[in-house]
């Protein structure tokens, strides 16, 4: 077999095998197989797509490329949560301590941020203290001890995903389904999870950009997972505004707090509620959707949902003084804000450029080598379908460069449009496939 054939193979639009499959993973993991004949391959499956088989065996190669994590000797069953990524998505920051105030079990592994779409290990991180790069033991001993642990990715899962996804990136080839499937799977399964639930985003500032296409993804991860025997089910959100009001690292922790400490926004809450009330379910703690729903509503309103994210932040290091009072997170040098040039309705907030703009003031990765300014980011101060009147306060911009001011506000008032028609608010969830 040589990689010559195999890339032959499927820019002819061929059907690749199993062995051609592993071939490549290994041989790309294993650094005998050049990043140039990689990409043209990834290139060759973005253009011309893969069959589930293909899919699956893609999937399956890349969970086996390094560590299998066995999670199988912790008390309970293990319930993961995976976004496809978005913008001002604070969503693992709040809803995994509210299932873990539930009895939930929580082993989380997250990703950090790479271009417009924010990571949870750099929001953890903006945290002074917090430790995500604790080992496999401490990480199973603090699950044991708390139910919940939120770590960064070990450096040796699916090692096969982390060459492939910087490779895509730097390729354009990032938005294509088989390839977004297998990343997402492959390190799910060698994570060790038993069900998952994943927030399939789509829109503006979602790597699927309708609904088909989400749907299909869905699909195409629910197929996967039940060929491992990994019950998965998909809830499809919306991702054409930011989700929330705040868009950075810190800006993002603060408003994960003030939604525990019962300061809720209804679009977050809307795909919390719903990604949560799956996870119970799943996990076997409770089977009626709306009651799960009602239960997690009680844990924010008792406090027991913040006290469980104090409980993991002090468990990992962090200092919950920060969580107590939010007010002691260091702040940007400089705070603008930006004001509406119009009256009208807000009719969208575009959640892409949103995010680009986010990323330019430092709150994002342009390389994987940038280091993130955790200070940096935006925070709306309305909603698509809100009022607003010419010269009312739209959004604060948090900076440390001040030479980024004055375009970023431009950029931000021309990705809000604003009209003299009040559209219709829609649905942050769309639908739930299993
Ligand atoms: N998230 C992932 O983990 N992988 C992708 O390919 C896209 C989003």
């Amino acid at each position: 077999m040589n990689i010559l054939e195999i890339i032959e193979k499927k820019r002819d639009k061929n059907k690749l095998e199993k062995e051609e499959i592993s071939f490549f993973i290994k041989g790309y993991t294993q650094g005998k197989i050049t990043d140039y004949q990689a990409a043209s391959l990834v290139m060759a499956i973005y253009l011309n797509g893969m069959t589930e088989d293909e899919t699956a065996n893609l999937t399956l190669a890349m969970s086996e490329s390094g560590e299998m994590l066995d999670l199988s000797n912790i008390r309970d069953i293990i319930v993961d949560k995976h976004s496809t990524g978005g913008v001002g998505d604070k969503v693992s920051l709040i809803l995994l301590p509210i299932v873990a105030s539930l009895g939930v079990t929580v082993a989380k592994m997250s990703g950090r941020g790479l271009g417009f779409t924010g990571g949870t290990v750099d929001k953890l991180e903006s945290i002074p203290g917090y430790k995500t790069n604790i080992d496999i033991p401490q990480f199973i001993d603090n699950i044991e001890k708390i139910g919940i642990s939120m770590i960064s990715q070990t450096m040796n899962l699916a090692p096969a995903d982390k060459k492939l996804y910087a490779l895509r990136d730097s390729i354009a080839c990032v938005e294509s389904i088989p390839l977004i499937a297998s990343s997402i799977m492959s390190k799910k399964i060698a994570s060790g999870a038993q069900k998952i639930v994943l927030d399939v985003t789509c829109g503006k500032g979602a790597f699927m950009k309708n609904i088909e296409d989400a749907r299909n993804l869905a699909n195409e991860m629910i197929t996967i997972g039940k060929m491992v025997n990994r019950e998965t089910i998909c809830v499809l959100t919306s991702m054409d505004e930011p989700l929330g009001h705040a868009v950075g690292n810190t800006l993002e922790v603060i408003e994960a707090i003030q939604f525990l400490k019962g300061k809720i926004t209804e679009d977050v809450k809307e795909v919390v509620l719903e990604l949560g009330s799956y996870m119970i379910k799943l996990a076997g703690k409770g089977e009626n959707i709306e009651e799960n729903k009602q239960k997690m509503l009680e844990n924010i309103s008792n406090g027991n949902a913040f006290n469980k994210f104090l409980e993991l932040v002090k468990n990992q290091g962090g200092d919950i003084s920060y969580i107590e009072d939010t007010e002691k997170f260091e702040k940007a040098s400089y705070i603008e804000p930006v004001y509406s040039i119009k009256s009208g309705y807000i009719q969208e907030i575009n959640a892409l450029n949103v995010g680009k703009i986010a990323c330019n003031l430092g709150a994002g990765r342009i390389t994987k080598e940038d280091n993130i300014d955790a200070s940096a980011g935006i925070v709306l101060q309305k909603k698509v379908t809100d009022f607003i009147e010419k010269g009312e306060l739209i959004a604060y911009i948090h900076t440390n460069d001040k030479e980024k001011i004055q375009k970023s506000k431009k950029q931000l008032i021309d990705s809000i449009k604003v009209g003299e028609e009040k559209i219709e608010k829609k649905q942050s969830v769309i639908e739930v496939l299993m």
